[in-house]
């Protein structure tokens, strides 16, 4: 099969978070089962042209009323096979990408001009196919970034070269939906009718996470846990109407690890690698790791590790914030070391420095580390992880691979992955709690360190037990393949007409009268806008 992932992230060239991770090693896993997979995303000004190459020519993309003109730069994906490389390619227009930041900066969390950027990314993956002269069976795009690319094949490029691709959208966060102001939707070159039918509209605003919900052939999030809490109000951020509408067409499919990359065995960030036979490599990290933030080299003392964004929905308000329960009486009331890896919030950032300041337990590094966060993950005792909510997580799944227990919200794909100590068997791989309140995280906290100290054997016994867990993405990969064939994508197959009218001219008018979704019943909360909106 020919899949296109179209990405505004993808390791190692950009990352904010999780995303970066999942599009990478999932084309790669595609790739090792024998498909052939390309993935396209924006040369960002942080991506050296140096050891790309230009393609020939420029690229015309049409947008609203007129043409964008960009350049395409090309490489390999690294660690793909030399048999079946996948090809990265990188859609370089200075204006939109040339500059620092994803999707924004500390000074401006979210560019003012992100919905143009990114409909222009969406619109602009069709021009490279016409102009590498290769046609996917699959588009498969990822988050509201990319949003866009099922509404533009759905209501307009379904034709052609074109005719028999299906398009897949998969979610790996609710939380952020590109929800810009409808004066934006011009820009898109599609007709005010797909605003309305398309799904766009959102209390006057344009969604285009919506839009894709609307017209993709087959959606997906990254758990089964997140997908059934999608359609629920509490987790469904406003859209848990539109995904019940969709239910059908809907799943959840687990990330699994780049074992590359994240595997104790392997691993070149940390000062002597480890397997489950032989965990003396663990001590050694955990001995770098309190030297290296300036604690005292103690391996009685257990260490907390968190390597976070500083969001609300990684619960850091709970754990963070004043009060009892908090990251601060957890280090005063008992024998720890607690060490954060993170950036994000302002308040949160300024709050970090201040306990690092304060307290002698405690260790915070505001920043982004490839480096440490291997480290952390290989030196620590346990990993807390107390998600608001969690469409899958990945730091759990390394955490257990390196033997390092997490203590987790029992939220998404937390639930998914992991299982909560049981006292009476010793089972378990983790440590849970239902309530996201400081209260609940500092009693699990402690929770886990009476079973630290007073349960030696079975933390030990936990720790194996966490390194042998599968989560390799060969797995979910074929979950994948399933999806694209439920959807049509075989080579030779015509794609589904379900869901899909025939192809019209962008600028044509629609007339078919389509059911609504019904809309969530949630009134519409202030705008989520930070970050990756
Ligand atoms: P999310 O994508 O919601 O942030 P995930 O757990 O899925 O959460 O993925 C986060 C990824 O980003 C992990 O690979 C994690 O190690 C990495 N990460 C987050 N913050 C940092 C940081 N400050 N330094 C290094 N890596 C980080
Ligand atoms: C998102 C989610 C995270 C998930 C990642 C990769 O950033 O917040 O839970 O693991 O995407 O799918």
């Amino acid at each position: 099969m020919k899949i296109l992932m179209a990405t505004s992230e993808a390791v190692p060239f950009a990352k904010t978070g999780g995303l970066a991770d999942a599009v990478s090693a999932l084309s790669l896993a595609l790739a090792k089962l024998g498909h052939e997979v390309k993935i396209v995303l924006p040369r960002y000004y942080a991506i050296s042209k140096e050891k790309l190459t230009l393609l020939k020519g420029e690229l015309g993309v049409p947008v609203g009323g007129f043409e964008e003109w960009c350049a395409v730069y090309k490489t390999t994906l690294p660690g793909s096979d030399v048999k079946n490389p996948i090809e990265t390619y990188f859609i370089d227009h200075e204006i939109f990408f040339g500059r620092d930041g994803v999707y924004g900066t500390p000074f401006e969390p979210d560019f003012i001009d992100n919905p143009r950027r990114f409909t222009f990314l969406s619109r602009a993956v069709f021009q490279l196919c016409h102009k590498i002269n290769w046609f996917p069976n699959v588009l498969h795009s990822h988050d509201w970034p990319t949003a866009l690319v099922p509404v533009y094949l759905k209501y307009a490029l379904r034709n052609g070269p074109f005719e028999k691709t299906v398009s897949i959208l998969t979610i790996h966060n609710l939380g952020y939906q590109g929800v810009y102001h409808k004066d934006n939707f011009h820009y898109t070159g599609l007709g005010w009718n797909v605003y309305y039918e398309g799904g766009f509209e959102d209390w006057n605003m344009m969604n285009m996470l919506k839009a894709g919900i609307y017209s993709a052939d087959r959606l997906n999030t990254v758990s089964e846990t997140y997908c059934a809490e999608t359609m629920m109000q509490e987790h469904g951020f406003r859209l848990d109407g539109p995904l019940r509408y969709r239910n059908a067409d809907y799943r959840g499919i687990l990330n699994g690890v780049d074992t590359d990359v994240w595997n104790p065995a392997k691993d070149n960030y940390i000062p002597k690698q480890y397997s489950v036979d032989d965990l003396s490599g663990k001590a050694a990290a955990k001995a770098e790791l309190q030297k290296s933030f300036g604690l005292q080299i103690n391996p009685d003392v257990p260490v907390i590790g968190m390597i976070t964004r500083l969001t609300g929905q990684k619960g850091v308000g709970e754990v963070f914030g004043p009060g009892y329960g908090s990251a601060f009486s957890m280090c005063r009331d008992m024998k720890l070391d607690f060490i954060v890896l993170g950036s994000g919030e302002a308040w949160c950032e300024h709050e970090l420095r201040g306990l690092s300041s304060r307290l002698s337990n405690f260790r915070a590094i505001i920043g982004y580390s490839e480096s440490i966060s291997h480290l952390i993950e290989a030196g620590s005792d346990f990993f807390l992880m107390p998600s608001r909510y969690e469409p899958c997580g990945l730091n759990q799944m390394y955490s257990l691979l390196y033997g390092t227990p997490p203590i987790v919200r029992r939220t998404g794909g937390l639930v998914d992955t992991v299982t909560n100590f049981n006292e009476e068997t010793g089972e378990g791989t983790g440590f849970m709690f239902d309530d996201l309140t400081p209260h609940a995280v500092y009693n699990t906290v402690g929770w886990a360190l009476w079973a630290y100290y007073n349960r030696p054997k079975e933390i030990a016994a936990m720790r194996k037990r966490g390194m042998k867990q599968d989560f390799s993405w060969a797995y979910s990969a074929k979950k994948y393949l399933d999806m694209y064939n439920d959807a049509g994508a075989k080579e030779g197959s015509a794609a589904p007409r379900k869901q899909i009218k025939a192809a019209q001219p962008e600028t044509s008018k629609i007339t078919t009268k389509q059911a609504s979704p019904p809309e969530s019943s949630a009134k519409p909360s202030t705008r989520r806008q930070k970050g990756r909106n």
